[in-house]
């Protein structure tokens, strides 16, 4: 059996979520959603509190899975300044999210049985579910493979050394010999490291008349079109984290037309943000792989709308101020991303919030296999028996983002001041509401 975050004892109030609209895989229907001892008891119009029973209003709102992050940097251990399980969590259940996939790149690497055990631990108490990405390669290093066998036993399904890409093709291949063994994905971080060296923005006009060193397209490109190649020979399955270019959704695109097992996920600041937010040199629009000029984020909502890319993923990265506030070039790339997810796809995407809703949850959920057909507790549908991890959001609410109310550690959101709409009304995490009305509850 998995081991899985956060199984502490606790007395689950009853909690109705009244008045709202439920959206799932299944649908859209005006009800009622009952919760008691933390699984879902009821879904049906006109539900009569319990005596004693919390009571969520969501007239005018979505009552939906809770949604499922495929890329969350938690920092913890290593970078508690930064985040830690505590507070990246606490700003997963301020965005709506149930569960998030934390990413390897701590200090030490989450490259051994005992690191991802202590994630585990630590996140006992979390307020979302954390599932761990293990890293492919020891100390992600890229020279020797991880004991990914070790790190499966312990429930880990998603394997990466983002942060960077693996380099050696050679030993990508081993990798997804084990990975297809061992029925675990590989996700990819796509950063050749002999063409993006030096950079620090999108190689291109900016660039140039910046004075900025630019990483070109191409080394995104000529990583993804490696690890299709490397798939089709193995037969092992890839999940392309936070695509940015317009080519590298082609590849992805043909790929998935030939049949071979690849996933995709684009970040919110690619398909909301442009390498031209980099004139004013402000550090907090450096990030990996860097923004991109308007056509690949044409490309993006392109990919997002026509179902090649199969999850929008936050690439949460957190950054103390001061490690952040450097010069463009010296500062680390990151930006924060679980809090504005959803509402920057609401605002941008166009898309029908049932599509918004498959792209964060329920696909997502499967590619990480914590969705109910894996065992698992995340992105099912609303019905009775369920495990109650769900999120109540206003769509048509504005708001604007202030970094000082963020739940999140650090301050390094791109979006202050801008405003959104779509918001997370209420967060229901194992049957407890630990956001109601947009507040933490603890
Ligand atoms: O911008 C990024 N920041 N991209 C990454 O791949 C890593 C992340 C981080 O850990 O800060």
């Amino acid at each position: 059996m998995a081991e899985r975050s956060g199984q502490s004892p606790r007395t689950d109030p009853t909690v109705l979520v009244r008045g709202g609209t439920v959206i799932d895989q299944g649908g859209e229907r005006r009800a009622d959603v009952l919760i008691a001892e933390g699984r879902i008891a009821s879904v049906e119009d006109g539900i009569e509190p319990p005596r004693g029973a919390v009571v969520l209003d969501a007239e005018g709102c979505v009552v939906a899975p809770g949604l499922v992050d495929l890329h969350t940097h938690l920092r913890e251990p290593g970078r508690e300044e930064s985040e830690t399980i505590a507070t990246g969590t606490r700003a997963a259940s301020a965005g709506g999210f149930t569960a998030v996939v934390a990413m390897p790149n701590t200090d030490p690497a989450l490259d051994s049985a005992e690191a991802v055990r202590n994630v585990f631990d630590l996140a006992r108490t979390a307020t979302a579910e954390v599932a761990v990405a293990g890293a492919i390669t020891v100390g992600r290093e890229g020279e020797r493979l991880a004991p990914m066998a070790e790190l499966t036993a312990l429930g880990v399904r998603i394997f990466t050394d983002d942060g960077s890409g693996v380099q050696s093709a050679g030993l990508m291949r081993r990798a997804f010999e084990y990975a297809r063994g061992l029925g675990v994905t590989l996700a990819q971080h796509c950063e050749d490291g002999t063409l993006a060296a030096g950079g620090a923005m999108h190689e291109g006009a900016w660039s140039s008349r910046l004075g900025l060193p630019g990483m070109p397209a191409a080394a995104e490109e000529v990583m993804v079109a490696r690890d299709i190649a490397l798939a089709r020979t193995t037969g092992g399955r890839i999940h392309f984290l936070h695509l940015s270019t317009g080519a590298s959704i082609q590849l992805v695109r043909q790929a998935k037309a030939e049949g071979l097992w690849v996933t995709a996920e684009a970040a919110p600041h690619h398909f909301s943000l442009t390498d031209a937010c980099t004139a004013g040199y402000d550090p907090v629009f450096r990030v990996n792989p860097p923004l991109r000029p308007s056509a690949d984020v044409e490309a993006v909502k392109v990919g997002l709308a026509d179902g090649t890319i199969d999850a929008i993923a936050t690439d949460h990265a957190p950054h103390a101020p001061e490690l952040k506030d450097l010069p463009f070039d010296q500062a680390p790339p990151g930006m924060l991303g679980l809090e504005t997810a959803l509402a920057l796809a609401i605002s941008e995407l166009g898309l029908p919030l049932a599509r918004v809703l498959a792209l964060l949850c329920w696909q997502p959920a499967v590619i990480a296999g914590l969705d109910p057909a894996h065992g698992g507790d995340q992105g099912g549908p609303v019905v009775p028996g369920a495990a109650a991890n769900l999120c109540v959001i206003d769509p048509a609410a504005t708001w604007t983002v202030d970094p000082t109310a963020l739940a999140s550690r650090s301050r390094n959101t791109p979006y202050a001041g801008r405003t959104l709409t779509g918001r997370v009304r209420h967060t229901v995490f194992r049957g407890e509401p630990v956001v109601v009305d947009t507040e933490a509850q603890r």
